[in-house]
């Protein structure tokens, strides 16, 4: 009897064209088969059942694409879709930020929490794979239901099986009680399956039969015990790449990626760096009870124009690690002494001529003589300077009066405020100062 592989949508990605030939196959069995046996209807039956929820999986996609390309938010400017979504109650679970491609990220979030579907994050290390795990969950009916955290890189590969689906008492040496697992303690919930790249393979085979049935049994146990998991995986790997080099089975990644999510290094979304350095800087001085820091240019320069390997996390424990170290203000010497910039006088050439020459008149120092930048950086830096340069002189034309300066640009009042957050500017700093030099050092907001 020609059967195809019951594990489902094995070596081949989800399309009509491959659920066809599975259809064809199966009815070639049928119309053939001149006797069926127990056993052999059975397999039959396994198989439809599995064409059927793979069937289920495209259409739920498809639906789902559809939702996502109808949406009207796509077209709207980025402070617009933030607002569009605050004002339709999602929960962002304390992710900040505007930029276009984490708003993408997060209205597919928005889209896909209300429905069971499988959702694949993935991004480099310190991206925000983990809060977008919670913020689906949280905009999800399953909300008040569990959310379980697993990291399949940390489970010794001995273990992982009890830690997934629990254990019976006495089914291994140490195994002293029955225990429940990381799946039936997400029953009703949302099981995040962390670090899904490192999962062994032997792993990958238990987990896909969980997908496909719904059911687990515990170590040791014959029981089957019925579980509703939402799925969340994320990784910070690319799963194609393993699934090329043998490492990472095919059938899962599809099963696991109905919706896909990619978050963008923070390299990629430079414009999110000053509104996470005053958001973060706030934070941080919250937790540590103190004013918030101010920052040298030559700190802040820095800031902007690091790129980040670490992403919002290596920003985030930077800002704390300043606001912990610094007194008033904050300046190179406060940053980890590995990403340290070396002191300009250290530097050879027309650059560090010129660094010495700008600092010599007194004036903040152009980013890009202090670290070697790609063009679009040192463009960004740029218009970066040249923005905050006129709103500082804007400011000081007005006396510090926000609302006469909104008028007087013909500007929306709310947006010149996130400008000056976005800057780290505050408004009574100028008041009283019209006609004077504004102050260099950088306040985070407060
Ligand atoms: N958009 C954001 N706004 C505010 N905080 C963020 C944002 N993205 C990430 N963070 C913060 O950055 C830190 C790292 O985020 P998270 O743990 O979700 O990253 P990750 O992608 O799971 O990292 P890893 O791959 O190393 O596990 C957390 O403290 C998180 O709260
Ligand atoms: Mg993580």
């Amino acid at each position: 009897m020609k059967l195809f592989n019951p594990g489902g949508v094995q070596g081949s990605a989800m399309s009509y064209a491959a659920l066809l030939e599975k259809i064809e196959i199966l009815r070639s069995t049928l119309r053939w088969a001149t006797s069926l046996q127990r056993n052999d209807i059975e397999k039959l039956l396994r198989q439809a059942n599995a064409l059927r929820d793979e069937v289920m999986q495209l259409s739920h996609r498809e639906r789902f694409v559809q939702a996502v390309s109808a949406g009207p938010a796509l077209a709207l400017p980025a402070g617009e879709r933030r607002q569009a979504l605050l004002a339709r109650s999602f929960v962002f679970e304390g992710t900040f930020g505007d930029n276009p491609r984490l708003l993408d990220a997060l209205e597919i979030a928005e889209k896909a929490a209300p429905t069971d579907l499988p959702v694949l994050v993935d991004g480099e290390s310190g991206t925000g794979k983990e809060l977008m795990a919670k913020v689906i969950h949280a905009n999800g009916a399953r909300a008040d239901k569990p959310y379980i955290s697993v990291n399949c890189g940390a489970i010794p590969d001995n273990l992982l099986e009890s830690e997934l689906f629990g254990h019976k008492k006495g089914a291994f040496t140490g195994a002293v009680n029955d225990r429940k697992g990381k799946f039936e303690s997400a029953h009703r919930g949302t099981i995040f399956l962390d670090e899904i790249g490192e999962l062994p393979l032997i792993g990958q085979v238990k987990l896909l039969r969980v997908l496909q049935s719904h059911e687990i049994q515990r170590v040791g146990s014959d029981e089957t015990i019925a579980v509703d998991a939402r799925i969340v995986a994320a990784t910070n790997k690319n799963l194609r790449r393993l699934i090329e080099q043998g490492t990472f089975r095919e059938d899962l990644f599809y099963r696991l990626s109905v919706i896909h999510v990619t978050l963008p290094p923070l390299r990629e979304r430079q414009d999110e760096i000053p509104m996470l350095i005053a958001y973060f800087s706030d934070e941080a001085a919250e937790a540590l009870k103190r004013r918030p820091v101010k920052l040298s240019p030559r700190l802040r320069d820095f800031l902007l124009a690091y790129d980040y390997p670490g992403n919002i996390r290596e920003l985030r424990n930077m800002m704390y690690r300043i606001s912990c170290l610094a007194g008033d203000i904050a300046d190179v010497g406060h940053l980890p002494e590995d990403i340290r910039p070396a002191p300009a006088g250290a530097r050879g050439g027309a650059d560090a001529a010129k660094v010495e020459s700008v600092r010599g008149q007194g004036a903040q120092v152009p980013a890009h003589l202090e670290a070697p930048l790609s063009l679009g950086e040192a463009k960004r830096v740029a218009s970066d300077q040249a923005e905050r340069v006129c709103l500082e002189r804007g400011l000081q034309e007005v006396g510090g009066t926000v609302a006469e300066l909104a008028r007087r640009w013909d500007m929306n009042r709310s947006h010149l405020q996130l400008l000056l957050k976005k800057h780290g500017l505050h408004s009574k700093d100028f008041r009283h100062q019209a006609g004077a030099g504004a102050g260099r050092a950088v306040t985070a907001p407060d």
